[in-house]
């Protein structure tokens, strides 16, 4: 198998998770590039469902390497409680390999997340409250503490009485909340570093040596391309590289060492937290009205959209063809992977957004001005349905319904990128593979 980049192509949440277990097995080594515990990876194990958060979803197979490139951030209390998750399920974490160059969450880049989107008010960006943007604020400041740093209690400590110094009167002053003694915060992570010592590593030396030696490398992407601290809604963005780039900063990897460029692409689009979002099917709750907001229900409800990490209810709407162009351009696609076409099932018609139009201008290419996007409405195709035909039992193109098949190769055509992955279930083999050479 080529080395191969996985990327969310839309607001994140696509299935990424399914698809890298799916794929996993044909690779040497799965990592992931950037974010943090933000992420919410489902995998279906068996007849459980595992939400992984930190852990490159490789980890299923005892034959890949699952390693944290150096541009996560690492909770490492959160890694290690998902680490004993994973092995009372009998899924064993001794090959973790984890960058020593990955920077650490720390206890007041939580407080500071959380107590920021209060001071945002309506404008807050809806974070997961997990610390990242401030983690990677104190890195892009030169002010992070790494992996190796908290491995070196001499070093960890320098850094904390230095942090502390500039964090705690903000936290104080600022935000009014407690602040934090080096002491306390030496007695909750030094015993992780001694958890995590065996598992660090120089991974982009790794990487580079295992791909010279033969091996092949999938890398995870988090989160999504309109989510990308550059190519995203800023600032309605996470704060780390999602797009296909990422993946060679976030490890170490040259990009003339990456092959194949998988997008992950659900067959509708939901967001989590605040931001534009033109094909959105406002519900009922929120204002919405008449049809649309049935159908944002029902994508809702059949699609049991519900954040893996907050549990937050997610924000449904029809597929957006504008999205999957500029997804295919800003990371170099060479395939797409479908997710979700049975929750289509639904539906009597199929909406597919092609273009947007903004103040009489028609927009088919992602526009360059945000308060565009905050105001333009979808120019709609509506394609006929497969109303109540069952397709998660489908496992070659042909076997599924022709309006079916017309949908994807319709998106194929509008996106400019083979779709050669489809995923009619959640699990492993709910699965259709077509033009992806296994
Ligand atoms: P990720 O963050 O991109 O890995 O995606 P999430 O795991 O947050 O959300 C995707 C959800 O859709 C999970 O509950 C998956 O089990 C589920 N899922 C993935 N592919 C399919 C599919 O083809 N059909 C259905 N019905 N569910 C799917
Ligand atoms: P996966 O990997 C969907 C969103 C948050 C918020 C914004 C910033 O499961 O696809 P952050 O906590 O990162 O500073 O929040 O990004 N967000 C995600 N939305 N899926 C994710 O991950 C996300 N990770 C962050 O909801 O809008
Ligand atoms: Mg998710």
């Amino acid at each position: 198998m080529p080395n191969t980049v996985l990327v969310g192509a839309q607001w994140g949440d696509e299935g990424k998770g399914k698809i890298t277990d799916l794929i996993a097995s044909d690779y040497d080594y799965v990592v992931r590039f950037q974010g943090g515990n933000n992420a919410g990876h489902t995998v279906i194990h068996g007849d459980k469902k595992l939400a992984l958060h930190l852990m490159p979803s490789g980890v299923m197979y005892e034959n890949a390497v699952p390693v944290i490139g150096n541009g996560v951030v690492v909770d490492p209390g959160v890694l290690i409680k998902e680490m004993a998750v994973l092995e009372a399920e009998g899924i064993s974490c001794k090959n973790l390999r984890i960058s020593c160059d990955a920077h650490v969450i720390m206890p007041y880049h939580k407080d500071l997340d959380g107590a920021d989107e209060k001071r945002l008010g309506e404008h807050k960006i809806g974070t997961t409250k997990r610390g990242i943007g401030p983690c990677y604020q104190d890195k892009a400041a030169r002010k992070g503490i790494r992996i190796q740093d908290l491995m070196d209690e001499k070093i960890f400590r320098l850094k904390v009485e230095t942090a502390l110094a500039q964090k705690n009167p903000i936290l104080k002053n600022i935000y009014g909340l407690h602040t934090y003694t080096v002491e306390e915060i030496c007695e909750e992570y030094l015993p992780y570093a001694n958890i995590l010592r065996p598992y660090m590593a120089e991974t982009a030396q790794m990487l580079n040596q295992a791909i010279r030696d033969g091996k092949t490398v999938l890398f995870e992407g988090a989160q999504g391309t309109l989510l990308d601290i550059d190519h995203g809604t800023y600032p309605y963005v996470t704060s780390s590289s999602c797009c296909a780039g990422g993946a060679c900063t976030g490890t170490g990897v040259g990009p003339k060492k990456i092959d194949r460029v998988l997008g992950i692409q659900k067959a509708y689009v939901t967001r989590v937290g605040g931001g534009p979002f033109p094909t959105e099917l406002t519900y009922a709750e929120d204002g919405g009205e008449g049809q649309d907001a049935v159908d944002g229900e029902t994508l809702c409800q059949v699609g049991h959209e519900y954040g893996v990490t907050t549990g937050r209810k997610r924000r449904c709407g029809w597929f957006d063809a504008v999205i999957a162009r500029y997804a295919a351009e800003v990371n170099g696609l060479t395939d797409v992977a479908l997710t979700k076409l049975d929750v289509l099932s639904a539906f009597d018609t199929i909406k597919v957004c092609v273009a947007y139009e903004c103040d009489g201008q028609t927009y088919d290419y992602f526009p360059m001005q945000q308060s565009v996007l905050f105001h333009a409405k979808p120019v709609y195709e509506e394609l006929p349905g497969w109303k109540d035909v069952d397709i998660t039992g489908c496992r070659t193109f042909e076997e599924l319904p022709e309006n079916a098949r017309a949908y994807v190769e319709h998106l194929e055509k509008l996106a400019g990128v083979p779709i050669s992955i489809i995923a009619v279930g959640p699990d492993r083999d709910q699965t259709i593979f077509r033009g992806w050479d296994r």
